[in-house]
């Protein structure tokens, strides 16, 4: 059975992908993930503000050492060689590229203009297959429209398509006026791909304690419906790849992606719920669902229930949801 993908212009053995999260960001588990079958793995993403952060203590280590105890200044030499700043996150790329032959994708979160191409650029350095961009931002300040959000992510991608060689995919959320156009925007700013969706951190408030929860909640299968609608209207749409994320808990879940239109399929949560050894499950799962229907490739299953292809497209749309709503009453 020939599962073989294009993703990014890059050749993968097999849709699946380990998605950002924990588990991608050791070499041990990396290996293993390559081992139980994933066709790419994407590594966590470096932040920006994380990196200017410890930067930043380590700077105020080095003053308040060199004030308090003179004896201390031996300790924090005033040229800093210390593992701040990208280095860790850039050894990392090094060593996964080298540890494993699926390819490597590494994951940016700028804030500045110029963290998000100096990083970019250091990242292609260190050996990345590709890049995808986390433009994970919540535009909370009201007086910001629209337009500014769109020119924002527009703007962050230009930028960095012209610094790196390497192809680039931007993860974004649902939360638009109008995705699709944002979609097509993206591509025509030179994105190679678009993973669907981000999953935004959303608070919940502890009533016992009056204090925000900050606890990050892993995905359910149920949460594939909105970005499947977008791949599904997406499909044949763009020139670019599109990868699906959110809600992927079994073999099913990859099944209905990859019929919507999906070139790849990411998962997160499953993987820490089950454990690394689950991309196995996934993977046989995927095999054996194809084996029953005596499917050979994985293009003649692709796209085949986007909204291109599928008899009626309105079922994408409004039409299918008044039929809904006059079905239950
Ligand atoms: C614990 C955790 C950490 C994550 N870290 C990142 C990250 O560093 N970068 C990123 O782009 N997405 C990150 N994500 C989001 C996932 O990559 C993914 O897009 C999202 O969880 C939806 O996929 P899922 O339903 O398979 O979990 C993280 C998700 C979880 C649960």
């Amino acid at each position: 059975m020939d599962l073989t993908t294009r993703y990014l212009g890059l050749r993968l053995r097999n849709p699946l992908v380990a998605g950002a999260g924990p588990l991608t960001g050791a070499l041990d588990t990396i290996r293993r993930l390559e081992d139980y079958g994933a066709g790419a793995i994407v590594l966590p993403s470096i932040f920006e503000e994380q990196i200017e952060h410890e930067a930043e203590l380590l700077e105020s280590l080095i003053a308040t050492g060199a004030d308090s105890h003179p004896e201390a200044v031996g300790y924090f030499p005033a040229s800093v060689s210390y593992d701040t700043g990208p280095g860790p996150y850039l050894d990392l790329v090094r060593r996964a590229t080298e540890a494993v032959r699926i390819p490597i994708i590494a994951s940016l979160n700028g804030i500045t203009d110029h963290g998000w191409v100096d990083y970019a650029r250091q990242i292609e350095e260190a050996g990345a297959s590709a890049l995808e961009l986390n433009i994970y931002f919540i535009p909370a300040d009201i007086e910001m429209t629209g337009r500014d959000v769109e020119r924002r992510y527009v703007d962050i991608l230009k930028a960095v398509k012209r610094t790196v060689r390497i192809p680039v995919a931007v993860k974004l959320g649902p939360y638009f006026s109008a995705t699709g156009h944002m979609a097509m925007q993206l591509e025509q700013a030179g994105a190679d791909g678009l993973v669907l969706f981000n999953r935004f951190y959303q608070p919940d408030i502890d009533l016992g304690r009056l204090a925000l929860l900050s606890d990050l909640a892993l995905s359910t299968a149920a949460e594939i419906r909105l970005p499947l609608l977008w791949i599904g209207v997406l499909a044949g749409r763009l020139k670019a790849s599109l990868a699906a994320s959110t809600g992927v808990e079994s073999a099913d879940e990859i099944v209905k992606y990859l019929l919507a239109g999906a070139d790849v399929v990411m998962t997160t949560s499953a993987l820490l719920r089950h454990g690394v050894e689950y991309m196995k499950v996934l993977r046989e799962g995927l095999e054996s669902w194809l084996a029953m229907r005596e499917i050979e490739t994985l293009d003649s299953l692709r796209g085949r229930m986007s909204q291109r292809n599928v008899m009626d497209p309105t079922a994408f749309e409004r039409a299918n949801y008044i039929k809904i709503l006059q079905g239950l009453r």
